[in-house]
């Protein structure tokens, strides 16, 4: 019987990337414009690489892009899975073990999400400084694999100060508006209520979300240096008077892909 390792192995073979990229993207809801910047883009549909898990979720693209920004060789996912999908997290994280066997040393994810932060706004970016897994599930439950890592990892600084340093430097580049803060990652796919709100300001986050934090986890487990930065597409609810939807949410990222896809084009050739 094959193992999750064995399967992993099995896609990155498929994918048979020549030149090693150094560098990983994960594109978020409504952020894949990035993708017309690289050179030389090779696309893969997630549904041709074996075993790769294909999202459903209108808006969210599944293709693998390999390609330079300048000499940075790097490798994009348009695209990623959700845990409200109903997808496991050995599903969800699959790709990063992938990415990681294609040769990445540095991860850049992204996202977008909800401002918990009153003093943030719509169009923000939130380079993000550390996480809140509010998920009672992990994807390193279970058996470990200690060809991916070890048993307990540290997590002290699981978005390394030095990528941070480079995305805030590469947000002064695309004259962004960038802040700094902590994200919690809940389950969805519903919208929070104002009541958890207030309390994921009390617990200290400054934005909220669905995506990212076990991605991060399996990047981590394997070593890999990670950079996380949220688009800031809505107030959280009960901030402001209005009601969210995913339209609103697709609108403001769209709005904002020229300083994101500028941002993110310098920030990989720095982590590179
Ligand atoms: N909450 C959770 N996830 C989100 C939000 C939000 O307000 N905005 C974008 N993703």
């Amino acid at each position: 019987m094959s193992t999750y390792y064995d399967q992993v192995q099995e896609a990155v073979r498929a994918i048979n990337a020549v030149d090693r990229p150094t560098v990983g993207v994960v594109l978020g809801s409504g952020l894949s414009a990035f993708v017309e910047q690289i050179d030389e883009p090779r696309v893969i549909p997630y549904r041709n690489i074996p075993n790769f898990p294909v999202s459903n979720v209108e808006g969210h693209k599944g293709d693998l892009v390999l390609g330079k920004i300048g000499a940075a060789r790097i490798v994009v996912m348009s695209g990623r899975v959700h845990y409200y999908e109903g997808h496991a997290m050995s599903a969800v994280t699959f790709p990063i073990r992938v990415l990681a066997g294609l040769g990445i040393k540095t991860l850049l994810v992204t996202n977008a999400a909800g401002a918990v932060n009153e003093a943030f706004a719509p169009g923000d970016f939130m380079i993000i400084t550390d996480h809140l897994n509010l998920v009672a599930d992990n994807p390193l439950r279970g058996a470990n694999d200690e060809r991916f890592g070890v048993r307990f990892p540290d997590f002290t600084e699981a978005y390394a100060k030095t990528a941070r340093d480079k995305l805030r430097e590469a947000g002064q580049f695309a004259r962004a508006s960038v802040r700094e803060g902590v994200y919690a990652f809940l389950p969805g796919p519903c919208y929070e209520t104002p009541a958890e709100v207030r309390m994921l300001r009390t617990l200290g986050a400054d934005a909220v979300g669905m995506s990212t934090v076990p991605e991060v986890i399996a990047a981590r487990h394997m070593g890999i240096t990670v950079a996380g930065l949220s688009v800031i597409t809505n107030s959280a609810a009960g901030i402001s008077k209005t009601t969210l939807s995913h339209d609103e949410v697709k609108e403001v990222a769209g709005r904002v892909q020229k300083p994101l896809r500028m941002m993110l084009a310098r920030a990989v050739q720095s982590l590179a």
